[in-house]
């Protein structure tokens, strides 16, 4: 059985050193020719803000590090000092000449992004919860840099039509912007959709995607925390901040079905959901279980189904089903296996993902070819959002109902302070969590 931290947050450990040679090797002896201070600063230098120094963040800069000789941790931005320290602890340990943060670049509070983006790097890796990513890769398309950003992209239709624009201003200003959707790095999973984009199993017919899993971890309630702090130290399970698990964890799963479906993308999601097994304030007021059906213009249907509840079976799978085979794939097992006319299975390298990324994102940032995920890593994170929404309300929603929708869920104001605390949707009710429905 894989175990919950095999599955997403496996990568809070940051310090798994390379175990493929990095084409940034090579690639960082090259001129640097796209960066946002290349002219007043050393050529080989690359200085590396993170935004939001939890596990991922901390694992990301590790892997920065990794990748590319020329890199430096230059500033740190988190909500809380403590998150921020025990990751500066933790960095220190990994390359300590190569981390130069003092306390001046050490920033904190709601707009510690803003002052890190603004602190003289080249690169931002942005690993917030994902409420606040999107005006985060604003602000950083805004300022020039080449962005790392973690999945999910948004929690609300308006945060993923933000970072739909922003990616295309990053395109025109030759920027790279890759996301933490890290399977599309991968090398099993990379040969394994080019085997099925090339016709192994010829046409999809249908696509069954899960992410069952236990629950995360809480953090119960300390004197002195605001509403705010409570909430956030516990983001994971509040919607607002985390899109749901359905957005949050399992969008790599429905990242899957877009990836097999060539980025087409569905007409129209039924979906079921519920809270069955969350209990006490610091579960917030997300769902612990969906199920959700897609349906696409051709008569194709993809279900994905997605659980965190303690003592049950764990199962994170793409089930492929086309008109001339079948394809099963269960990246931690590993199990990449083709059945039909032209059977197939995958014994080629493995790969750390995670440090794939970075090796990639480097060595295009050295070469002036920049990679730009932004519209796929935009519309798997709207395809988990409509799950959602279709969940919520009880509602089949259309894909263009969904994407337009005004549906915004952030807070009145970004300060500690009182918060309310947000209600349980039902479906069938009209939204409880948004400041505006679909229009
Ligand atoms: N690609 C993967 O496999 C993978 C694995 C784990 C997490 N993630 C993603 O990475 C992101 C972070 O997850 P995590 O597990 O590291 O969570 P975490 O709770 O460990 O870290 C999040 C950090 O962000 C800080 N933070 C909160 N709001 C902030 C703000 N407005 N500005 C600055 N800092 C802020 C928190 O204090 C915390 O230190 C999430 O989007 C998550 O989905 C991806």
């Amino acid at each position: 059985m894989t175990s919950r931290n095999q599955i997403d947050r496996s990568s809070g450990t940051p310090f798994t050193r390379r175990e493929f040679v990095s084409t940034a090797t090579t690639a960082a002896i090259a001129p640097l020719i796209i960066t946002r201070s290349s002219s007043a600063q050393a050529a080989d230098t690359l200085r590396v803000g993170l935004v939001g120094c939890g596990g991922r963040g901390t694992g990301a800069a590790a892997q920065a590090l990794n990748a590319d000789p020329g890199v430096q941790l230059w500033a740190l931005g988190d909500m809380f000092d403590d998150r921020l320290q025990k990751s500066l602890e933790n960095l220190k340990k990994h390359a300590p000449e190569r981390i130069n943060v003092p306390a001046e670049r050490q920033f904190l509070g709601f707009d510690a992004y803003q002052q890190v983006i603004d602190s003289g790097i080249d690169v931002v890796l942005l690993a917030t919860p994902p409420h606040f990513r999107p005006m985060q890769i604003k602000a950083a398309v805004e300022a020039g840099l080449h962005i790392f950003a973690e999945k999910p992209m948004a929690v609300d239709a308006p945060g993923v039509r933000s970072v739909l624009h922003s990616a295309e201003i990053a395109k025109q200003k030759q920027l790279s912007l890759m996301s933490g959707f890290c399977w599309r790095y991968n090398f099993p999973e990379r040969a394994m959709f080019e085997q099925i984009h090339n016709g192994a199993i010829g046409d999809i017919v249908s696509i069954h995607t899960t992410y069952h899993t236990g629950p995360l971890g809480t953090n119960p309630r300390q004197d002195g925390w605001s509403d705010m702090e409570f909430q956030l130290r516990n983001w994971v399970h509040f919607c607002w901040l985390s899109g749901d698990h359905i957005v949050e964890q399992a969008c790599h799963a429905v990242d899957w079905n877009n990836w097999a479906m060539k980025g087409r993308m569905p007409t129209r999601a039924t979906a079921l959901g519920g809270r069955q097994m969350r209990e006490g304030p610091a579960t917030g007021n997300i769902y612990d279980h969906f199920t959700v059906i897609y349906d696409y213009e051709d008569g194709v249907r993809t279900f994905h189904t997605c659980r965190q509840m303690p003592n049950c079976s764990y199962d994170n799978t793409c089930y492929l089903m086309g008109t001339k085979g079948t394809c099963s794939m269960n990246p931690w097992a590993p199990k990449h296996v083709i059945k039909g006319d032209t059977p197939w299975r995958y014994d080629g390298p493995r790969s750390n993902m995670y440090q794939i990324e970075h090796d990639e994102l480097f060595a295009a940032i050295r070469r002036g070819a920049p990679i730009n995920d932004g519209t796929w890593m935009a519309n798997s994170t709207m395809m988990s959002i409509l799950g959602r929404m279709a969940a919520y309300s009880g509602q089949t929603i259309t894909w263009d109902d969904a994407f337009n929708s005004t549906e915004d869920l952030s807070p009145a104001a970004y300060e500690m302070g009182d918060l309310p605390f947000p209600p349980v949707p039902e479906p069938g009710q009209p939204s409880p969590i948004a400041t505006d429905t679909i229009s």
